[in-house]
């Protein structure tokens, strides 16, 4: 087998033995080389790409034998220790493709990395730029409520938007006029509260073991730690204030307010019954809640993809999200964001994305449910499903209007003849190109 030194090796002698012969047969005609001149074809000023495949050599359920840094003749077995699961996980860093040159930056955060915030009545975790600092726009908290269970009432100066993972969530919210917005919101739908809008989350027993969301936030700054609590405000503010604010005619009343931060508590699931508080200013304009699971998906010859961003969710002007679906062997196409980076939450399956950096430099990544992945703004990419089951995920921007660019989209509304001079394609391909004029999104394989 030729490794890629052989291969370059060998297009230099042949294009030195065959000096003004195309490397390339190629269909069309404009400036073939005619053996009177030495000057090489524009396509063959460079060797061509490799056509040897890259796969993934192992996966969690692989023989440990197979997990070691080799790829072709590259590499070498590891003599020292070795964090073996990790290996597992984690197979084209050990053993990257040949197309993989430099490296973009570390793209990948586990939530099992995460140090967990324990709490009587739930947990949270989060991701930010202090652990993955490629994510400079975008920031995560992945949140666990038991049945009752509420997140304090609090605000914070950035956005909030939620995806549901399970159970469902009561939400209430008042804002800056005195509007107020309470609401259920249920598994695979969203909510999102403007910046600085007060706001509390607290399970309900829909479900009996509770909720679990992710909140993400349009900061790659933000800490959830960090956030403007009542009980915190309260207790550092002079009791004598705090009677003469909320006019106390028994001041005793106040005088079981906490002494310090709840941020998770129990407490009784609200009532089916209770009636919410109705404002004399009226309820929100826009609500903080959306539907996203009675979303129909748009079904692709690969999988599936659902878009919710200030065009539907309104309120929702500072985060846009796709959801999508990649069957097996399928690919969620070559692609990227012209201006924002992407936040990505893997739901379930298993994930082979490249990010393309420019300057040749190319690193590849694998993720699992549970994984987050960051890839910033025009850098390309795709999302290979690599396992055997459904891959779901979530494409997180920090904007109010979704926007991708599809490589084959590009290549298809381009001149043919421009696109057969740089990838030397014979007529029939380049005719089939044409499939892509409506966007591929998530494409199947071919049979
Ligand atoms: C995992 O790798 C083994 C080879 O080690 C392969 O037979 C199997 O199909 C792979 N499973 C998945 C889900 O890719
Ligand atoms: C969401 O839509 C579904 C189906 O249309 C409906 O059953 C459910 O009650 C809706 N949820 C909310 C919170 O409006
Ligand atoms: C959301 O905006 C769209 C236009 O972009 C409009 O058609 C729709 O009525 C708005 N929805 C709400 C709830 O205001
Ligand atoms: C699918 O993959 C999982 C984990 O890699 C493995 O346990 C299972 O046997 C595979 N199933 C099939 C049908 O290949």
């Amino acid at each position: 087998m030729f490794n890629n030194f052989q291969r370059l090796l060998t297009v230099i002698l042949l294009s030195g033995f065959t000096a003004g012969v195309p490397l390339a047969s190629t269909t069309t005609g404009t400036g073939t080389a005619t053996g009177t001149s030495t000057a090489a074809e524009p396509s063959a000023t460079v060797p061509f790409a490799s056509t040897d495949p890259n796969p993934v050599l192992w996966n969690e359920t692989s023989d440990p034998a197979l997990v070691k840094p080799e790829r072709n003749q590259l590499g070498a077995t590891i003599q020292g220790p070795d964090n073996l699961p990790i290996d597992l996980q984690n197979p084209d860093l050990l053993a990257p493709p040949t197309t993989d040159h430099g490296f973009v930056g570390n793209a990948k955060w586990p939530f099992s990395f995460s140090k967990q915030r324990l709490q009587t009545g739930g947990w949270a975790r989060q991701q930010n730029e202090v652990v993955l600092p490629l994510a400079t726009n975008l920031a995560c908290t992945n949140m666990r409520l038991e049945a009752g269970a509420i997140r304090e009432l609090h605000w914070h100066k950035n956005a909030e938007w939620a995806y549901v993972l399970k159970g469902s969530t009561q939400i209430s919210a008042v804002d800056n006029e005195g509007r107020n917005y309470i609401s259920t919101v249920g598994p695979g739908d969203l909510w999102y509260f403007p910046p600085g809008i007060p706001h509390s989350l607290q399970a309900t027993a829909d479900d009996p073991e509770g909720s679990e969301f992710i909140l993400v936030f349009d900061s790659g700054a933000f800490n959830d730690d960090g956030t403007f609590l009542l009980t915190d405000w309260l207790s550092h503010v002079p009791m004598e204030v705090i009677l003469k604010n909320f006019r106390a005619k028994n001041p005793a009343a106040w005088s079981h307010i906490p002494a310090q931060q709840l941020y998770i508590f129990p407490s009784e699931p609200p009532a089916d019954n209770q009636p919410d508080p109705v404002s004399p200013q009226g309820t929100v304009p826009l609500p903080y809640s959306f539907n996203f699971s009675s979303v129909e998906p748009t079904q692709y010859s690969g999988g599936t993809a659902k878009i919710a961003d200030s065009t539907t969710f309104n309120i929702s002007v500072a985060i846009a999200v796709a959801e999508v679906t990649v069957e097996p062997g399928a690919l969620r196409e070559l692609h990227w964001h012209p201006t924002e980076d992407e936040w990505t939450f893997f739901i379930s399956g298993n994930a082979r994305v490249t990010i393309f950096a420019a300057q040749s430099v190319a690193s590849t990544f694998d993720y699992q449910g549970g994984d987050i992945a960051y890839v910033p703004a025009s850098m390309g990419h795709y999302v290979e499903n690599i396992g055997n089951t459904t891959l779901t995920y979530l494409e997180v921007f920090n904007t109010d209007r979704f926007a991708d660019v599809s490589l084959s989209q590009w290549l298809a509304l381009t001149p043919p003849s421009v696109v057969q001079a740089h990838l030397n394609l014979d007529d029939e391909t380049l005719a089939e190109l044409k499939q892509f004029a409506t966007k591929a999104t998530v494409v199947g394989p071919v049979n």
